[in-house]
């Protein structure tokens, strides 16, 4: 059992749309910020995955320790289960999708720790061989298309009673197209989920946003034209039900608005993994 090994650990989350029947399954991991490297990598390539590898190692074990000035308050899981490769973790991810049969694998940005073409072959080959549906968004580590993972402008997965739309809010801005596509999704009324990766900060998440750096998240207040449309839309729209991103490396489960949450998934590379139901 995937479930049991003690590389997981794992955040619940319901999120209850009126008029969905029955219960959905999903599993959102975000942050998985893929090192590969293969046959065809130079040697630029491979000692490139090799040293931000060795970054990552530490690094993600003081995000999970809350021990970086810009992250504060997190002590989540960490010790040695959680001391493996990123490719390592990846597989345990998959094979846990695998196992669990969600409805959808959600992956919200920073698969990849840059755009590599070894990282790409990689993650391609795994989404192509995956049993199930997923929807990708990039990261602010990646770039807009990532051919056979994720494509330039909002793409939905329809569910009984609600759909999935995936944003790229990765430059903390999203484009005028995929904001005129979000608000004619919004037209027509079905209940709207959204996957980003930068999560968005309003006033009623702003305490708890406020602990980790303004780097992290897109401020209505601040943000430019576009990212205020945006931020404007998820809280204000009532079509849209929930969003669900990550970039924080840390876990945190916040709201929009009163009944509005946001789910911000920790880093996937350390094991955290974000089970939610939709209902
Ligand atoms: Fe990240």
């Amino acid at each position: 059992m995937m479930m049991d090994d003690s590389f997981f650990w794992f955040r619940r989350n319901r999120i209850t749309i009126p008029g969905v029947r029955g219960e959905h399954l999903f599993l959102h991991i975000t942050d998985t910020h893929i090192n590969a490297a293969d046959a065809e990598s130079s040697d630029e390539e491979r000692a490139e995955s090799e040293k931000q590898e060795t970054m990552w190692a530490s690094f993600k074990e003081k995000f999970a320790r809350g021990q970086l000035p810009f992250s504060v308050g997190n002590d989540e899981p960490y010790g040695d289960p959680q001391r493996i490769t990123t490719l390592e973790a990846f597989e345990k991810q998959l094979a846990l999708a695998e196992e669990l049969k969600p409805e959808a694998l959600l992956l919200s940005g920073d698969n990849l720790e840059r755009m590599h073409g070894a990282g790409e072959r990689y993650l391609k080959r795994k989404l192509a061989a995956y049993s199930g549906k997923f929807l990708c968004v990039p990261g602010n580590h990646e770039a807009p298309a990532c051919d056979g993972c994720w494509a330039p402008g909002v793409r939905t997965l329809d569910f009984d009673g609600f759909r999935i739309a995936a944003v790229d809010d990765s430059q903390k801005t999203v484009s005028r197209a995929d904001l005129d596509t979000l608000h004619a999704l919004c037209c027509e009324g079905t209940p709207l989920i959204i996957l980003c990766h930068v999560p968005i900060c309003t006033p009623c998440c702003k305490e708890e946003l406020h602990r980790v750096m303004d780097y992290f998240y897109i401020d209505g207040e601040t943000a430019d034209e576009n990212g205020k449309e945006f931020v404007e839309l998820c809280e204000k729209n009532d079509t849209v039900k929930a969003v669900l991103c990550g970039h924080v490396h840390g876990y945190h489960a916040t709201q929009l608005v009163p009944g509005k949450p946001q789910i911000i998934g920790s880093q996937g590379m350390a094991g955290a993994v974000d089970l939610f139901t939709v209902d």
